[in-house]
């Protein structure tokens, strides 16, 4: 089994179903950018079929990102594999990634479909995804929930059509890692052609597990995790990307995979997607909230002062924090200092363009003792919108 495990980014499709956000395509474009300095192994891009503007913004992540395989989510519809198609037939490497529920509830209840009508709907829509394009993912929706001997059967029919990823999907946040851990081993035994091809998963985090499911399907084989940057999506949202990084990378001795990540990018992707979905970002979430590797006691200041390994199980300079952007921003603090800090904010500038925000900075300085993150934020916007 290889020991490399690759990460499906879907904030810009599963996070963008967090309740109250919307991107534009420019929006969209700039994210994936930022994914694709993070060496994210694949970007969801979007659903292609749900809206024109979702087309367009995979398409144009299809043209213009590279790196990355570039994917599009598609219902087991016709139509909506040929869409999928389409937005994303000029990716290096593209990928088209079925869904369909397995679960009796989801099927009575929202397909209201039988059973074996739906099992045929999944084997025709893989093996039509696959007459495009020979990387094609499918998952069975709430496959947590769904009947074991019917979701084996469903996915050895799948991976005979050629689906060369199989994403079990806890869309519900239903899972707890023991369970979670037997089940995939129970796919592994069971489902004829699964080694042939990459198991992943994908959490939801409607009980707060959908980071540790994750790593505990990792222990058991699975080779590829979906999630989001600062863990946005659906209801709780999905499994945050930059928390199961950093633990398979803090945790090496445990774990011994490989991955691509460019952790130090980690910083500055999810400052881009909390500026842009305007979803913030709790002070003390892990690995990228504000107080993250902030220290308070005096106890704690002393031992982090003799050494930061007392009380740090990472260095912030792994995640994207250098030394010199830890230092707090304020009146004293010169041009390299601000633009630094802007740099890592996800904003590229001139001279020129410094020298301007720099004296709007100055002027907030002088009225606050410490200039935030956010605070620059809300700057950038203004000075965007009078520029
Ligand atoms: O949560 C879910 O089941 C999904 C699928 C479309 C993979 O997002
Ligand atoms: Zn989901």
């Amino acid at each position: 089994m290889t020991t490399q495990v690759k990460f499906l980014d879907t904030t810009l499709r599963d996070g963008e179903q967090s309740a109250g956000i919307g991107m534009t395509v420019d929006e969209k474009l700039q994210i994936a950018r930022q994914l694709a300095r993070l060496k994210v192994d694949i970007i969801e891009a979007g659903f292609a079929a749900s809206s024109p503007g979702d087309f367009q913004a995979v398409q144009r992540i299809a043209q213009e990102v590279h790196g990355p395989v570039i994917c599009s989510l598609s219902r087991a519809v016709a139509g909506d594999v040929d869409a999928a198609w389409n937005a994303i037939k000029d990716a290096d490497s593209p990928r088209i990634h079925v869904f369909l529920s397995s679960s009796e509830i989801h099927q009575m209840h929202q397909l209201r479909k039988d059973r074996e009508d739906v099992m045929t709907m999944a084997v025709e829509m893989v093996a039509r995804a696959k007459s495009y394009c020979d990387d094609v993912e499918f998952s069975p929706m709430d496959a947590t929930r769904t009947n074991p001997d019917y979701l084996y059967r469903m996915l050895e029919e799948v991976i005979k059509s050629g689906a060369k990823t199989i994403n079990i999907a806890d869309t519900v946040g239903y899972a707890i890692p023991s369970d979670f851990q037997a089940m995939l081993r129970d796919i592994q035994l069971y489902v004829p052609g699964i080694e042939g091809v990459t198991l992943s998963v994908h959490c939801h985090n409607d009980l707060g597990l959908a980071v540790s499911n994750s790593l505990a399907a990792i222990e058991v084989g699975a080779r590829q995790v979906e999630g989001c940057i600062n863990g946005i999506g659906e209801r709780a949202g999905n499994a945050s990307l930059e928390e199961i990084i950093m633990a398979l990378d803090t945790r090496k001795d445990l774990f011994g995979v490989e991955l691509n990540i460019d952790t130090t990018q980690i910083y500055a992707a999810s400052r881009l997607v909390s500026r842009i979905t305007g979803m913030s970002v709790q002070a003390n979430k892990a690995i990228v909230g504000e107080n993250a590797f902030r220290h308070a006691s005096g106890i704690h200041q002393d031992g982090v002062l003799k050494d930061r390994s007392t009380y740090e199980v990472m260095s912030p300079e792994r995640v994207g924090l250098p030394p010199e952007v830890q230092l707090v921003l304020g009146k004293l603090s010169g041009r390299a200092g601000l633009q630094a800090r802007l740099e890592l904010l996800g904003y590229s500038l001139d001279r020129e363009e410094v020298t301007g925000v720099y004296q709007r900075f100055l002027e907030l300085a002088d009225k606050k003792n410490e200039v935030t993150d956010r605070d620059l934020e809300i700057l950038m916007d203004e000075e965007n919108r009078t520029a």
